[in-house]
């Protein structure tokens, strides 16, 4: 266990990737605690409407900014901190959420090697340099804390029998060992600071629509070439695309995006409670949804089976993950 945090009214707080999804959520959240927040992201759009959304329930005197920034880029994750320093006038900070992620680069042996290597990057690279660019702001602090952003595929590399997932998988395996190694070099050497990890499970948000548009691919408006490649995809899956026309997977793809932020167990909102209640408890181990408990329970019973057919059809017919894993 960590430190409890009784209250975040009156920190400041770094989350990353506040454009949408739990990040938006962190932001409304916190903001309505009376924490300050500072976002990032590669949307200013996306960025507005969550500062607008958190200011509407905010209490007076709460300071919000933004700032475009990739964080997979190091000098760019070095100038947002300096943007946070100016912005908000100080030389610390209390809490610091690496959130931004996508997903994307799921085969090593045919997929492309830009988007293998931009997944690693966002996912892994992005909690590296969030932590980097901003420790010496938490160590200015009296009290800080780290929340690392991981996924159940931090504990389980894969989607399903069929789907290679292992860029998104190895960054998110690494944002949890190296959040469990920091917890242990802050006990040692930065005892004001603590970390906790994150595995969510399924969640509802725009994921899936973002990381398709992070490389180029719009759902509804996929070009003949980006149709083919999925056709190859499926086949490569046992699934048999012959019957239908192009118009049909551009429809299956659009689907997918929407039943992936409409069908899940957990909100976005419900999430983000979920990990501020658990650092306020003192948690460095926060799970997330009914499908990353039963998983995290599975994995320990029976590490062994983890990879087998049987045991992502138990997952499966316990109504876990519905429609992500792929047979
Ligand atoms: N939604 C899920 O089911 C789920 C499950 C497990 C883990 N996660 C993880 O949760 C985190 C939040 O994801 P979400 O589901 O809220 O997704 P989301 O797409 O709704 O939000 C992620 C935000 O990060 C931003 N972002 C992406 N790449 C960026 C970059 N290079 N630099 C700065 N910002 C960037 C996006 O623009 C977006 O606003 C991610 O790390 C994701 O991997 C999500």
């Amino acid at each position: 266990m960590n430190e409890p945090i009784p209250s975040f009214t009156g920190f400041t707080a770094v989350v990353t990737g506040g454009g949408t999804g739990m990040g938006r959520e962190l932001t409304r959240q916190l903001a309505a605690q009376g924490c300050h927040v500072a976002i990032c992201d590669m949307s200013q759009e996306a960025m507005d409407e969550t500062v607008q959304l958190a200011r509407a329930g905010a209490p007076e005197g709460t300071r919000l900014t933004s700032f475009v920034t990739d964080v997979a880029d190091p000098a760019a994750m070095a100038a947002f901190a300096e943007h946070v320093a100016t912005e908000f006038g100080t030389a610390s900070i209390n809490l610091l959420f690496n959130n931004a992620g996508i997903g994307g680069g799921g085969s090593l042996v045919v997929g492309d090697q830009t988007e293998w290597d931009r997944v690693f990057g966002v996912c892994w690279g992005g909690v590296l340099n969030g932590t980097r660019s901003f420790l010496p702001m938490l160590q200015a602090s009296e009290r800080g804390h780290v929340v690392n952003t991981s996924s159940v595929n931090g504990l389980w590399a894969c989607l399903g029998p069929t789907g290679a997932h292992t860029a998104y998988s190895a960054a998110k395996f690494a944002v949890r060992g190296f959040t469990e190694a920091l917890m242990i070099d802050f006990r040692v050497n930065a005892p004001h600071l603590s970390a906790s990890v994150v595995m969510p499970g399924h969640i509802g948000t725009l994921i899936a629509r973002n990381s398709m548009l992070e490389f180029g691919r719009n759902p509804k408006d996929l070009s003949d070439e980006q149709v083919l490649e999925i056709r190859n995809l499926l086949q490569r899956r046992g699934v048999d695309t012959s019957g239908a026309s192009d118009e049909d997977i551009r429809n299956l793809m659009a689907l997918r995006v929407d039943m992936f932020e409409n069908n899940a167990p957990t909100t976005a909102e419900q999430a983000a409670r979920i990990i501020l209640d658990g650092v306020r408890a003192g948690d460095w181990r926060i799970l997330i949804g009914p499908d990353a408990e039963a998983l995290d329970t599975m994995l320990r019973e029976r590490p062994h089976d983890a990879y087998t057919e049987a045991f992502m059809a138990e997952l499966a017919a316990d109504g876990h993950f519905a429609g992500l894993i792929q047979s």
